[in-house]
């Protein structure tokens, strides 16, 4: 099968069979097929979209890539949960320890930044010698032990999504459903877990800005699971600005941990409940929504929460102390306060803008396989519907030179429009599809 054909096809808005899928998937793992050509073959993708017949077989051959994990007596009761990608979405660092903590295995694979997202595998690794590629032995063993573990695609790990992924980062190629779906659903079936819970990320700094193209987006991958005999909720939540108000991976992390232990923002707290009590529901633990969120809620105020995130990190060999001294994590030398330029009211926030500013901060690549800086980003204070002052500050910025900060501070401004009339905050959660 040449694969010239299946671009050229792909291109002319042909559907592909799963055959010609899975070849393209097998030879492109085994480097067999050069990543030009996977490129061409990708933007066509992005034309001209799939089938969800198409979405599926990619979703499959990609999850069959590399060992599919099995957690044996323990798949009944795991529990995964994964984002469609956000600016300062570190739900995940809050959610799978809270979760753990409330009794539930949770078994996560994840990925690191995608476009002018942030990745949890990029969080995880700014606390210093955090270790994210695991055996499926490991990952398993881990699972067993502590009843959490968190890894990232590997040769062994759906090494073609580690693959695609990264090409995808480089190559305008993120926003695009049957990709989203597939990267997503490829990484879920082959981590083993039972029970999946779907953050489906609608709004401005999201890759899907309307709520219709989320909902298609969250039902085709509820089928996927649901056809690999997954039990799979989505939760359409709003990323119409920064979740909570760091943006930038240790600056991320630090947020999650004061979150753990009762000092972070509410609405990473409230997004970390509902999405905690979905996987509760999901996986029997709880008999109904409210008792599913006191039970959390109790987890995070009792500091069950923050100890099992201390515990996760010392398993998977990073420094405990940065996590107790947050001061400790990577810290950018330079900081800048970014002030309002007039007085009102925050009205929206440019989350794609505010994304691409972190990036070329450096908190993100723009070249496959770079190093990325673990300390620069954002601290935003100001968030939609509050009133603010001229001169107040709105953000403070992370960076490595004065120039990059005064840069960045520029695209936030022109990212944040201020109105002289109040507005209303916009809703946390949309819907959930259950
Ligand atoms: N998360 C993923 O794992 N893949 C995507 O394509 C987007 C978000």
């Amino acid at each position: 099968m040449s694969i010239v054909t299946l671009i050229a096809r792909k291109r002319r808005g042909e559907a592909l069979t799963p055959t010609e899928i899975e070849a393209f998937v097998q030879g492109f793992t085994r480097g067999e097929i050069p990543d030009y050509q996977a490129a061409a073959w990708l933007m066509a993708v992005c034309c001209q979209g799939m089938t969800s017949e198409e979405t599926t077989a990619l979703t499959l051959a990609m999850a069959r890539s590399g060992r599919q994990i099995d957690l044996g007596d323990l798949a009944d009761r795991a529990v995964d949960k994964h984002s469609s990608g956000g600016i300062g979405d570190k739900t995940t660092l809050v959610v799978a320890p809270l979760v753990a903590a409330a009794g539930l295995p949770v078994a996560k694979m994840s990925g690191r930044g995608l476009g002018f997202t942030g990745g949890t595998i990029d969080k995880l690794e700014s606390i210093p010698g955090f270790r994210t590629a695991l055996s499926p032995e490991e990952f398993v063993a881990q699972v067993r032990r502590l009843g959490l573990a968190v890894a990232r695609q590997t040769p062994d790990l759906v090494p073609a999504d580690a693959k695609l992924y990264a090409l995808r980062d480089v190559t305008a190629t993120v926003d695009c459903p049957p990709l989203i779906a597939s990267s997503i659903m490829s990484k879920k079936i082959a981590g083993g877990a039972r029970h999946i819970v779907l953050d489906v990320k609608v709004g401005s700094g999201a890759f899907l800005k309307t709520l219709p193209a989320a909902r298609d987006l969250a039902g085709l991958m509820v089928t996927i699971g649901r056809q690999a005999g997954r039990r799979v909720a989505a939760v359409l939540s709003a990323m119409d600005q920064p979740l909570g108000g760091a943006v930038g991976n240790a600056l991320e992390v630090a947020e999650a941990v004061a979150t753990l232990r009762g000092a972070g923002p509410a609405d990473l707290r409230q997004l970390a409940l509902t999405l905690g009590r979905e996987l509760l529901l999901l996986a029997g633990a709880a008999p109904d929504p409210a008792t599913a969120e006191e039970r959390l809620a109790a987890c995070l105020d009792s500091g069950a929460a923050y100890e099992k995130f201390c515990a996760w990190v010392a398993a998977q060999g990073g420094d405990v102390r940065a996590v107790q001294e947050p001061e400790r994590l990577p810290r950018a030398p330079h900081r800048q306060a970014i002030r309002a330029p007039t007085a009102g009211w925050v009205t929206a926030m440019d989350g794609e803008a505010i994304g691409w500013a972190a990036v070329a901060l450096g908190a993100g690549r723009t070249v496959k396989d770079a190093p990325i800086d673990p300390a620069v980003g954002f601290v935003f204070r100001a968030k939609i519907g509050d009133r603010v002052a001229v001169g107040e500050t709105l953000a403070e910025v992370h960076a490595r030179t004065p120039d990059q900060a005064e840069q960045a501070a520029r695209q936030v401004i022109q990212a944040i429009t201020i109105v002289p009339e109040p507005v209303s905050p916009p809703p946390l959660v949309h819907t959930v599809l259950r």
